[in-house]
């Protein structure tokens, strides 16, 4: 039998009333919400709203779930929805899903109540719960860090999109024994701003980015260092920017756009691919466009990368891989002290089945003292 009210942070999860109808269709009309929550109904009207009250929210209680209305403990108003459906009895698990109205968000609304519903599941029998987003979804991936999910992986073509065609989506789970508070991140968020030293500026690489990634990432020096030798298709340059902020998040690579201060124009990409963390190792990736080289704007934006994984990160080791004949990135990196280790024959493979040589240079905390 589920309990009545839920208390969380600043939030009670309580049974739908008849007086959220107002509420629950302005949220469910909100274009956030139906962007990430498929299955709304198109408008969704007051008589949806009475119909998820009485019949489908009971249901999902009655089917071992749970559909919680998210309110203000003092003034009773509807902030949100949480849940847990699609259970799996024999293995003791489910699925947690929720929104925030638009009026609520950004105060800790959806986490507080995904760590109360979470702990109830948990109490109650469950012990295993999945979350699935979007990849572009970058809030609610922040909720569930926030609320002690782990990144286990993608379900390919997971959800069918309202348009038609059908999109990944990132499965997060917590166990009932992992360890309480949030989940712990390989790459932290950078400093309100980004980082800077008043002539560059690096921040994170965003959907706005994908003409300037495009242009980047198909020059042909770039394209030779690319693995395979081939420029990438415009969508693959477009998938990279939309699920920047998702990589950043989960810890394999942050990917950073290089912007001159003076003109407040982006000139470049420079990439922080966290490849080992067990041995605390992270490789460095960098381009500029030809306009915007010989201006010493990228030795800037690599120190600056630098600075942040030594001493914020705590990155012990930093490599970075050239072709021989690229001479220009060589003398950035050894401007920002990294050092020549030697040559990996054939590291790479090269145009028609052929392999290409790399220089390996890498750089320690003690190399800049
Ligand atoms: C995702 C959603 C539920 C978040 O609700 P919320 O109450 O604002 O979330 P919280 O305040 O608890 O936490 C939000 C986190 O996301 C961050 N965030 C908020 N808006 C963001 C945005 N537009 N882009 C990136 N991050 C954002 C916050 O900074 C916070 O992160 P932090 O804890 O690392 O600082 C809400 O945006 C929403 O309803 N979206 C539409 C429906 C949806 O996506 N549901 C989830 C489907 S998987």
């Amino acid at each position: 039998m589920e309990p009545r009210v839920i208390e969380g942070d600043g939030v009670r999860l309580r049974p739908y009333r008849d007086t959220d109808v107002a509420d629950l269709v302005a949220a469910c009309n909100d274009p956030l919400i139906r962007r990430f929550l498929g299955g709304l109904p198109s408008p969704y009207t007051e008589a949806d709203a009475r119909r998820w009250i009485t019949e489908s929210a009971p249901a999902a209680a009655a089917g071992g779930g749970t559909a919680y209305a998210v309110t203000d403990p003092d003034s009773d108003r509807l902030l949100g929805a949480v849940g847990v459906d699609r259970l799996v009895p024999m293995r003791r698990q489910g699925e947690i899903g929720y929104w925030v109205a638009p009026w609520a968000r950004g105060r800790g609304v959806a986490t507080a109540a995904t760590r109360a519903l979470t702990g109830h599941a948990f109490a109650t029998g469950l012990v295993r719960l999945e979350l699935l987003t979007e990849e572009e979804n970058a809030a609610s991936q922040r909720v569930a860090l926030a609320a002690g999910y782990r990144h286990e992986g993608v379900r390919r073509a997971a959800a069918a999109q309202r348009g038609g065609g059908r999109s990944d989506l990132i499965a997060w789970v917590r166990l009932a024994d992992d360890p309480p508070g949030p989940t712990p991140r390989l790459l932290p968020d950078l400093p309100p701003g980004g980082l800077t030293d008043g002539v560059v500026a690096l921040r994170p690489t965003g959907p706005d980015d994908v003409d300037l990634m495009y242009r980047l990432h198909t020059r042909p020096e770039v394209v030779a260092n690319r693995v395979p030798p081939e420029p990438p298709p415009r969508w693959e340059v477009d998938r990279r920017c939309r699920v920047a902020a998702s990589n950043w998040l989960v810890g394999t690579v942050a990917d950073l756009v290089v912007v001159d201060v003076a003109s407040g124009e982006a000139g470049g990409g420079l990439a922080l691919r966290y490849d080992e963390p067990r041995t605390g190792q992270a490789m460095l990736g960098a381009s500029m466009l030809p306009e915007w080289r010989g201006r010493g704007l990228l030795t800037r934006g690599v120190r600056l990368l630098v600075d942040w994984a030594f001493g914020t990160v705590g990155v012990a080791r930093l490599w970075a891989g050239c072709r021989p004949e690229n001479v220009a990135p060589q003398r950035v990196l050894e401007k920002a002290g990294f050092r020549r280790e030697g040559i990996q024959r054939g590291r790479l493979p090269g145009p028609d089945g052929t392999r290409v040589d790399s220089v390996i240079y890498a750089l320690l905390p003690g190399d800049l003292s």
